[in-house]
């Protein structure tokens, strides 16, 4: 490897137009040269073009801001990659860091950037409407908020046109849990093992991994089996999983219950898209014992499965409650619960506020990136593109002993890496060095699922052909050297 980055760096001063010579390595070539050999005859993907310069960087140091977030910020943030990147700028589906090197990003910020970084229509949007006005609370009319619950409402099936906006994703499932808990009368959630819907006290209940689990009061949540189709015991079967819950109404609860939650594909836990037939059976078992059915569309939804514009909705069920985030709003902070107006009138019972839920900036952005999607038709685009890229990558997998899995749908999908694939044993350490070298010649990827060893791909939906097909060099050109 250490010979390579020296053709690299020997190469990148001959030829890169990078501000800063200083940080040379594989990124650079990656984006300067096309069909470099390295030392072991294999090609150096080069990067597809992209007519963009981001503006001189002026400010501090990674090595200073990584200081400041030492000494300044929560000892429990963590970061990718050993040396921390810096990332300064973005456009569309790249990032630029501080020396204006440029990356593919196929992590999209967590499954949030849409549209694509500063997508300008979305970035008029909020510009326009933070010089008019920032804030006031709902207790005064604005058309903003107004103008976006009805441009949601329109994307939702049956009859779930209430919405109810929040600041995040676990906002959101706070309260879907809390309306499940008040409709039904009833305290018990069933939510899935591996699931992930968020960080504050109903919701880490909900959560189902260990990782994200601190020790403290989480009441009234039974985690059912998983119906993952490359672990699970049932394989594809789901209605075979679906008995689990079931089960659990019957032994674990009065025989009532409050709701169901759970992701159509499982973002934090790995890209695992739950066992096909599962879902309908299961909304059967909840709702004969009087739950409501919540869908957690924080990472799937918003046209990023590509078939569907929500992740739910491959599986033929109309949920009682959906809530969102991320992709609601391009990088900014919003959430919402989508329920039907029967459901919605248990808020009614007490105050229930959000200061800043719905607030007219966010709305204003939330509006122009459902406008985006359709204008760019971007579902069709994660269609096009995803299959076109799961395509690849599970053609990678026959190459690959190291790939034990390719799956998910649209532009959410997932690599899982195993260094053994009869015991499917997670490669833990092998999966941080190929998301470093990866990192190396210009691709951001994302790493999750429970034991860490899952390449996430969500990249921003304006992902092309192109992209795709650099991402899949990029990573089988890594794996090659290893
Ligand atoms: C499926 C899902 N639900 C809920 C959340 C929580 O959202 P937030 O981080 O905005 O609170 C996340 C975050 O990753 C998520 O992936």
């Amino acid at each position: 490897m250490q010979r390579i980055i020296q053709t690299a760096v020997t190469l990148s001063h001959r030829n890169s137009r990078s501000r800063s010579n200083s940080r040379c390595s594989l990124s650079q070539l990656a984006h300067t040269r096309s069909s470099v050999q390295d030392s072991n005859d294999l090609l150096i993907p080069k990067m597809p073009h992209f007519d963009y310069s981001p503006p001189p960087y002026t400010g501090p140091s990674s090595a200073e801001i990584l200081k400041k977030r030492k000494e300044y910020l929560s000892p429990s943030l963590f970061h990718f990659y050993n040396n921390p990147l810096n990332l300064v700028d973005g456009k569309m589906q790249y990032l630029y860091d501080e020396n204006g090197r440029r990356y593919l990003d196929s992590f999209g910020g967590i499954a949030t950037v849409c549209c694509g970084h500063c997508q300008p229509d979305v970035v008029e949007a909020i510009v326009n409407q933070t010089k008019r006005l920032q804030h006031s609370t709902v207790l005064y009319l604005n058309n903003a908020i107004a103008d976006f619950a009805e441009a949601l409402a329109s994307k939702m099936p049956g009859d779930l046109k209430v919405v109810y906006f929040t600041n995040s994703g676990t906002e959101a499932n706070e309260l879907a849990l809390m309306i499940a808990r008040l409709y039904s009368g009833c305290h018990d959630i069933i939510s899935l093992r591996n699931g992930y819907h968020g960080n504050a006290a109903g919701t880490m209940g909900a959560t189902a991994q260990s990782n994200y689990k601190f020790n403290v009061v989480q009441t009234g949540v039974h985690h059912a089996l998983n119906p993952d189709q490359y672990r699970g015991v049932f394989g594809s079967d789901g209605v075979k999983y679906a008995k689990d819950v079931q089960d659990i109404i019957d032994y674990g609860t009065s025989g009532h219950v409050g709701g169901f939650i759970a992701e159509a594909i499982q973002g934090v836990g790995g890209i695992m898209e739950l066992a096909p037939g599962y879902l309908p059976a299961v909304y059967d078992s909840i709702r004969k014992a009087g739950g409501l059915c919540i869908a957690d569309e924080v990472q799937s939804g918003f046209a990023r499965t590509g078939s569907h514009f929500w992740g739910f909705e491959a599986h033929g069920v109309v949920p009682d409650i959906v809530t969102m985030a991320k992709g609601i709003g391009n990088g900014i902070p919003i959430g919402a619960v989508v329920t039907t107006p029967e459901v919605a009138k248990v808020l009614t019972y007490r105050n229930y506020l959000n200061t800043f839920g719905g607030n007219p900036v966010c709305s204003a952005g939330g509006l122009a990136v459902l406008r985006v999607i359709e204008k760019e038709k971007l579902q069709q685009n994660a269609f096009v593109v995803g299959s076109y890229l799961k395509e690849r990558l599970t053609a990678l997998k026959e190459k690959h002993e190291i790939i034990g899995d390719v799956r998910g749908r649209g532009l959410m999908l997932g690599v899982e890496l195993v260094t053994d694939r009869q015991l499917k044993t997670p490669a833990k350490a092998e999966i941080l060095h190929i998301m470093d070298q990866m990192r190396e010649l210009g691709v951001l990827i994302g790493k999750g699922g429970f034991y860490g060893n899952v390449f996430r791909v969500t990249p921003p939906l304006c992902f092309t052909k192109e992209d795709a097909d650099f991402l899949v060099d990029v990573m089988d050109y890594t794996m090659s050297k290893m």
